[in-house]
C-alpha cells in the first residue's frame, strides 16, 4: 500500500500525543486539515478521528519540504519522524499542543479533490450539501466525537446488561405486518407475488416470545423502522436499546434502568444521577404540564381554570370552549415581562396553533395589581383576586390562556410553557432532570375512526385492580405502562404485558379487531400465550436519543452515521430511487406508467 507503512506501521492516533512521547521515533498518517509557511519552516495540522497532531517540515531536509509544500486540504499522508518539544510556542490550548513533529519522511497516500465546503467545526454549510457528502461532514471533530461516544456508549450498556444476567438476541428484520403503531415499512417477497413482510417497528412480539421460550433476560441494540412524520428527535430508521425480563416487578425494572442511567451519566459526563429517579402520573403530567413529557428543569406548571371559570365570564372564547365541553388551560408567568406585545399577537398564537389552537387568550397584572389585555374586560374584579390568588401571581404577571377542547388546550399551553422555559433561559444543557411518568390510559379514544386505540400497544397490561373495568369502563382503565422521560424528551417507554391469552384476547376485541384479524394478524402470538408464559415486561430506550441528549446535540442527525432527511431521503445515495422494470416484474408488482 505504501512504502512507508509497510516498514514503518502506524504508531498511534494523532490526538494522542503528548509531552511524554517527545524523543519517539514515530508514523503518523492522516488527512490534511490546514498548513502554514514560516519562514523555511512548513507547518502541517494531520488529523484522524481522535484529534490532531502538527508536523514540522524544514528545507534542510529538501525532498520532505518540496514535497510538503504540494499538500492540500484533505489529502492522505503518512510521515515518519520524531517527536519534538515545540518549547516556547507550545499551545495549551490544544491535547497535542506541547509537541510536534519533526518530519524525515513525507509520503502521500491519496490526493483529494477541493471539498465542497471546509472540513471544520462551526462550519456554515448548507445542511443538504452536508448530507450529500456526509462522509465529508463525518470528519469534522464534533461530529466524529459524537460517534466515539455512541461506541462506548453501546459497549458499556452491553457490559451493564450482560452482568445482570441479560442474554444478547437478535430478531428477525423481515417481519409480519401488524396493525396498531405506526406506519410499515413493506417489503415485497419474491417467492409469494403479491405478499409482503413488513419491517420491525420494534421487536415487540419476538422479544415477548422470547421470554415464553424461557430466555428469561433479553437485550438487543436493534433496528427500528417506522414510516411516520419526521422531526428533529425522529428517524425512519432508528435504534433502541431493547429489553424484556421475566418474572419482574415495574419496581425492579425501575431499579435496573436507574443503575443503567446511572452508570452512563457517570461515566459519559461525570454526572451523578440522584436515585431513585422521580415519578410522575400521566394524569398529573397533562394537568401540571399539558402534555406526557415534561421538561422538569424548571418549574412554571400551569393552571386549570376551567372551573374556575365555569358559568363565571362573558368572555366569548372562554364561554365558547366551555359550552362545548372543552377547557381553560393557563400558564401563569409570575414576571412577564420577557414577552412583548408582538410576542403576545404573533409569536404565541403561532406556536399555539402547531397543536390547533385558535389563539393565546392574555392577561397582564400591573404594577398596581389592575388587569389589562383581552381576558382583562370578561372577568369581574373578584374572580381576578381568585384567579391570581389560585395561581399564585401578582404585580408583573403574565397569564396566557388556551380555551378549547383538552388536547388542544393542553398541548398547545405545554409548548408555551417550553416557549418561555426558552425564553427566560430555563432549558439549561447542564442540568438533568429525569422522570418517570406511569399509569398511562389504556387506550385513547380516536375520533377519526371512532374506536379505542392503544395509548402504549396492544401487549400492555391494565394495573391489575384496574382488570375488572375492561368491559365497562375501558376509557377509565389505567396501564402498567412506563415512559422515562430525560429534560422533556420521551427516552424510553415500557410496560408489563398481558401474559394471559383471555386478557389479551379481551383487549384486542376491545381495539375493535375481530375475530378473525386476531385470528390472522396475532393468531401465533395469541396460541403461544396458551403454552406457559411467564408474567413479564420490558422497555425500549432510544438509543440515538439517549447518544443526542449526552453529546447536547440539537437533532438526531448529528448522532447517526447515515441519516435520512425530514423527507426520509438519503442524500448520498439518493434513496429510496426508481427500480428497473424486470425488478419489478419478478416481484410479481404492476408498473402503472
Ligand atoms: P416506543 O414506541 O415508545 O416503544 O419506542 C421506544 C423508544 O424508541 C424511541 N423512538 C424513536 N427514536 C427515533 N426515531 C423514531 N422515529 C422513534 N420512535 C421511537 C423513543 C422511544 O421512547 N416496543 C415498545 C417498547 C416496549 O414496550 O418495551 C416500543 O417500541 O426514545
Ligand atoms: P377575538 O375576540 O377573536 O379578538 O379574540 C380575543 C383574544 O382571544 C385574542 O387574543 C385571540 O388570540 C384569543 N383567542 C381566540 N381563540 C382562542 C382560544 N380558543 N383560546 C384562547 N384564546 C383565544
Amino acid at each position: 500500500m505504501s512504502n512507508l507503512l509497510a516498514i514503518h506501521p502506524r504508531t498511534q492516533l494523532n490526538g494522542t500525543f503528548r509531552g511524554t512521547d517527545i524523543g519517539r521515533e514515530v508514523t503518523v498518517t492522516g488527512w490534511v486539515q490546514a498548513y502554514r509557511h514560516h519562514g523555511g519552516v512548513m507547518f502541517v495540522d494531520l488529523r484522524d478521528r481522535s484529534g490532531f497532531v502538527q508536523l514540522h517540515c524544514e528545507t534542510d531536509r529538501p525532498e520532505v519540504y518540496a514535497l510538503a509544500m504540494t499538500l492540500r486540504p484533505e489529502w492522505v499522508i503518512a510521515a515518519r519522524g520524531k517527536v519534538i518539544s515545540r518549547g516556547g510556542n507550545s499551545n495549551s490550548k490544544i491535547p497535542t499542543g506541547e509537541i510536534e513533529v519533526e518530519v524525515y519522511q513525507l509520503e502521500v497516500l491519496s490526493e483529494a479533490l477541493t471539498p465542497p465546503f471546509e472540513i471544520k467545526d462551526g462550519v456554515n454549510a448548507n445542511d443538504d450539501l452536508r448530507l450529500q457528502y456526509r462522509y465529508l461532514d463525518l470528519r469534522r471533530p464534533e461530529l466524529t466525537k459524537n460517534f466515539a461516544l455512541r461506541s462506548a456508549v453501546t459497549q458499556s450498556t452491553r457490559t451493564y446488561f450482560i452482568d445482570h444476567g441479560f442474554l444478547e438476541l437478535e430478531t428477525p428484520i423481515l417481519t409480519k405486518s401488524t396493525p396498531e403503531g405506526a406506519r410499515d415499512y413493506l417489503v415485497p417477497s419474491r417467492v409469494h407475488p403479491g405478499q409482503f413482510y413488513a419491517l420491525p417497528q420494534s421487536p415487540q412480539q419476538f422479544k415477548q416470545l422470547l421470554m415464553m421460550a424461557g430466555m428469561d433476560r433479553y437485550m438487543q441494540i436493534c433496528r427500528c423502522f417506522r414510516d411516520e412524520d419526521l422531526r428533529a428527535d425522529r428517524q425512519p430508521e432508528f435504534t433502541q436499546l431493547d429489553l424484556e425480563m421475566s418474572f419482574v416487578s415495574r419496581q425492579q425494572l425501575w431499579d435496573l434502568l436507574e443503575g443503567y442511567v446511572a452508570r452512563i451519566w457517570s461515566e459519559v459526563l461525570g454526572y451523578d444521577v440522584p436515585r431513585p429517579l422521580p415519578r410522575m402520573s400521566f394524569a398529573e403530567a397533562m394537568d401540571k404540564y399539558g402534555c406526557d413529557k415534561p421538561d422538569l428543569r424548571f418549574g412554571l406548571p400551569l393552571f386549570d381554570a376551567t372551573e374556575t371559570l365555569r358559568g363565571r365570564t362573558e368572555f366569548r372564547v372562554f364561554a365558547g370552549a366551555l359550552e362545548s365541553g372543552g377547557m381553560i388551560k393557563a400558564l401563569p408567568l409570575p414576571d412577564g415581562s420577557a414577552f412583548t406585545r408582538k410576542d403576545l399577537d404573533d409569536l404565541l398564537p403561532k406556536e399555539a396553533a402547531y397543536f390547533g389552537a385558535k389563539g393565546v387568550a392574555w392577561a397582564r397584572i400591573g404594577d398596581d395589581g389592575t388587569w389589562s389585555g383581552p381576558v382583562a374586560k370578561g372577568l369581574s374584579d373578584e374572580l381576578k383576586a381568585e384567579l391570581a390568588q389560585k395561581m399564585g401571581v401578582g404585580p408583573k404577571a403574565l397569564i396566557l390562556f388556551v380555551a378549547d377542547k383538552a388536547s388542544v388546550a393542553n398541548g398547545a399551553c405545554s409548548r408555551l410553557r417550553l416557549v418561555a422555559g426558552e425564553r427566560l433561559g430555563l432549558l439549561d444543557k447542564s442540568k438533568w432532570a429525569f422522570v418517570w411518568v406511569t399509569d398511562f390510559p389504556m387506550f385513547d379514544y380516536d375520533d377519526e375512526e371512532k374506536r379505542w386505540v392503544a395509548m402504549h400497544h396492544p401487549f400492555t397490561s391494565p394495573l391489575l385492580d384496574h382488570m375488572d373495568k375492561l368491559q365497562s369502563d375501558p376509557g377509565s382503565v389505567l396501564a402498567q405502562a412506563y415512559d422515562l422521560v430525560v429534560n422533556g424528551i420521551e427516552l424510553g417507554g415500557g410496560s408489563i404485558r398481558i401474559h394471559q391469552s383471555n386478557v389479551q384476547a379481551k383487549v384486542f376485541s376491545l381495539l375493535g379487531l375481530s375475530d378473525e384479524d386476531i385470528r390472522s394478524k396475532f393468531g401465533f402470538f395469541v396460541d403461544a400465550l396458551k403454552y406457559g408464559t411467564p408474567p413479564h415486561g420490558g422497555i425500549a430506550l432510544g438509543l440515538d436519543r439517549l447518544i443526542m441528549l449526552l453529546t447536547g446535540a440539537d437533532s438526531l442527525r448529528d448522532v447517526i452515521a447515515f441519516p435520512k432527511t425530514s423527507r426520509a431521503t438519503d442524500l448520498m445515495s439518493d434513496a429510496p430511487c426508481a427500480v428497473d422494470g424486470k425488478q419489478l416484474r419478478e416481484l410479481g408488482i404492476a408498473i402503472t406508467e
